[in-house]
């Protein structure tokens, strides 16, 4: 892990434009101001932070950090987290003010007012109550970007049940683990969704899953696509059926701030994923105030931002945050190039989107596409741009700053993880000069940290690893159902600091600059993937004796997976099963996992102690001659194999 160079000299700078810098919502002054708060006297930084939200009982203390690192956060405080994204609008003007705008990929449209919205998810509350769901439940959401899927998630945190969202692209493989693991008793579906103008069949992902887990007892569907699917007699109901006689009578319960509000699933170093576990009052709170801060939300914004509720981002960036904020959201179902390239420009044309949310995977293809696509589209409504997800490398952050921003709209590059709920490394929009390609600086209250293996600070420019040295409301509380996982996995690299996962180095002026993830984590296409998740669905094929699988620098997708395979005895070495074996791992876990290249070999490079050496295989993937320290391999042989395989 150690010795991370980094080669990056970037030297461009753009100041925040006055005329932006002087109506946003955080100016120099505050930040300045709430930056010497958080270090002098955090709980009172925190405490203005949660006064933001409806509090049906106020907390009696900001932060109980004493048996960390399992964190409490506003502690014996309750709310509820749909009555903050909902009711409290209801009794001002925005009642009727548009919540979600919403396109599917075909090309209907849908407007949801604040009440609305309010009046569908007590009535779905209503119903996931007749189903017999408590407070605690664990619901899993698995659907398309369709209003029912944040409706769904609001009703859960109305009547204090967890949700569990799975992303569309998963297969049912990653269904029945997660279901399996959240034990939940009642699942929400669509009988599909529409990708570049084919059905995912939703519904019978979810009967396949069901064959390989007892848990589920309900299964809701929602009609979508209204192609034929199998409902099973006493299991399955029609989303529209349970909603005809619901009530839409549905008071929010009273949540203790440390209730859970949500688990979302997300890749680590083995093959289970982890349950990421996020609670109300704290995570509520981060998830409001960034919104407000980062993207500078106003009343008069169209918002939107192109993830996937399946994600992190898609919680609070597109639920959670801007609701609270009481915004105007953008929902678009679909591919960014369905039915042409210029889709997310002509939704940018037709709606007026002031800001714009995607990820540089996103970015990079637009740019490929080239310069005519958003050409042909009045972008002239954009005010701010953001990115997440990966690294955005300079020359992509330049295209997007100058072509989509016509060089007025600054440019958010918002560095978090599924497991810190919200942003904590980003540019202010009316405060930060911006270097293309850094993250730049900590919001006020969070203090990240350039850390050597031994866990002494890096000098400037030195790379190293990402930690975050003090708690903050947000974070995850446990991995869902293994705590001893969550300390190993986060806590035990450097005392008391939380470990990012991320290679990072901080120059001169103090700017963070990411290097992606030093664990055996991949991110394809903006897409988290553990390489561990991967190698199982490959192992799962019978021909399949074992694999080891390594993310490769990417032009397009940021990272692209390779995978070794080593195949049991008597099967042969052909293309057609490489193919096979692609379409294996797209069946279990979903398309976007499908490796872009296998290599077969008769054995993988070892260490004495029986563990994959990832490293060499990084650089075998990458083409790299040099390969370091190989004084650790069980047989070196192996390696020289692998790479005469090469020539
Ligand atoms: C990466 C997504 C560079 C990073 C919100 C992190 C980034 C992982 C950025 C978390 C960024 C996220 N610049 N890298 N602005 N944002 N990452 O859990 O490696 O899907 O650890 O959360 O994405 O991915 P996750």
């Amino acid at each position: 892990m150690a010795d991370i160079d980094s080669f990056q000299t970037e030297k461009r700078r753009f100041k925040p434009h006055a005329s932006f810098a002087k109506q946003a919502n955080l100016t120099a002054a505050e930040f300045k101001k709430l930056t010497a708060l958080a270090a002098k006297s955090p709980d009172k930084y925190w405490a203005g932070r949660a006064e933001d939200l409806r509090w049906m009982r106020k907390w009696k203390k900001v932060c109980d950090w004493s048996e960390a690192p399992f964190a409490k956060w506003y502690v014996e405080g309750q709310l509820n987290a749909s009555d903050n994204c909902l009711d409290r609008h209801l009794e001002t003007w925005r009642r009727n003010k548009a919540a979600l705008i919403w396109e599917g990929e075909p090309g209907d449209t849908r407007v949801l007012t604040y009440a609305d919205l309010h009046r569908e998810t007590c009535r779905f509350a209503n119903v996931l109550k007749g189903l017999g769901v408590r407070k605690g439940d664990r619901v899993t959401l698995y659907m398309p970007l369709v209003p029912e899927l944040a409706i769904a998630m609001l009703a859960c945190a109305r009547i204090g049940a967890a949700h569990s969202v799975i992303f569309g692209g998963f297969t049912s493989q990653a269904i029945a683990d997660r279901v399996e693991d959240a034990e939940s008793a009642v699942l929400v579906t669509a009988d599909g969704g529409w990708r570049r103008g084919s059905v995912v069949p939703l519904k019978t992902n979810v009967d396949e899953a069901l064959t390989k887990t007892d848990k589920v007892k309900k299964v809701v569907v929602l009609k979508r696509t209204g192609q034929g699917v199998t409902m099973t007699n006493g299991r399955d109901f029609w989303w529209h059926d349970l909603m005809k006689d619901a009530s839409a009578v549905c008071e929010p319960e009273p949540c203790d701030s440390e209730q859970m509000l949500y688990i979302l699933y997300t890749s680590g170093t083995t093959g289970k994923p982890k349950g990421v576990v996020h609670t109300t009052g704290g995570y509520m709170t981060w998830a409001h105030t960034t919104t407000k801060w980062v993207f500078d939300l106003k009343d008069t914004d169209t918002y939107w931002c192109t993830a996937d509720i399946g994600w992190v981002t898609g919680h609070t960036y597109v639920v959670y945050g801007p609701l609270s904020n009481g915004a105007t959201v953008l929902m678009y179902e679909g591919a960014p190039n369905w039915p042409a390239n210029d889709r997310f420009w002509q939704l940018v044309e037709k709606y007026g989107v002031t800001i714009l949310y995607t990820a540089p995977t996103a970015i990079r293809a637009f740019m490929k596409w080239g310069d005519e696509w958003p050409g042909r589209h009045d972008l002239s409504s954009l005010r701010l741009l953001g990115s997440v997800g990966e690294p955005i490398n300079p020359e992509a952050w330049m295209w997007y700053q100058k072509v989509i921003g016509g060089g007025r709209c600054p440019i958010v590059d918002t560095w978090w993880q599924t497991e810190t709920g919200g942003i904590l490394i980003s540019p202010l929009p009316g405060v930060t000069a911006t270097k293309p390609g850094s993250a730049t600086l900590p919001l006020p209250g969070i203090f990240p940290e350039v850390l050597s293996n031994e866990g002494q600070p890096c000098k400037a420019d030195q790379g190293g690893l990402l930690a975050i040295a003090k708690p903050w409301p947000s974070m995850l509380r446990t991995v869902y159902r293994d705590p001893e996982r969550f300390k190993k996995q986060y806590w035990s690299n450097f005392a008391g600091k939380y470990f990012t996962g991320d290679g990072s180095r901080k120059d001169k002026d103090g700017y963070v600059w990411i290097m992606g993830r030093v664990d055996d984590v991949i991110k394809v296409a903006g897409h988290r993937l553990g390489t561990a998740e991967v190698e199982s669905a490959l192992v799962s094929h019978p021909k399949v004796a074992e694999s080891a699988v390594v993310g490769k620098p990417d032009e397009m997708k940021g990272e692209a997976i390779c995978a070794f395979v080593t195949l049991r005895g008597g099967s042969e070495k052909t293309d057609a099963l490489k193919k096979e074996l692609q379409e294996h791992v797209a069946k279990t876990l979903g398309s976007f996992a499908k490796p872009e290249m296998i290599r077969f070999t008769d054995a993988l490079p070892k260490t004495r102690s029986g563990k994959i050496m990832r490293r060499l295989l990084r650089k075998i993937a990458t083409g790299d001659g040099t390969l370091g320290d190989t004084t650790t391999l069980e047989d070196l042989s192996v390696l020289a194999k692998l790479r005469e395989d090469e020539e």
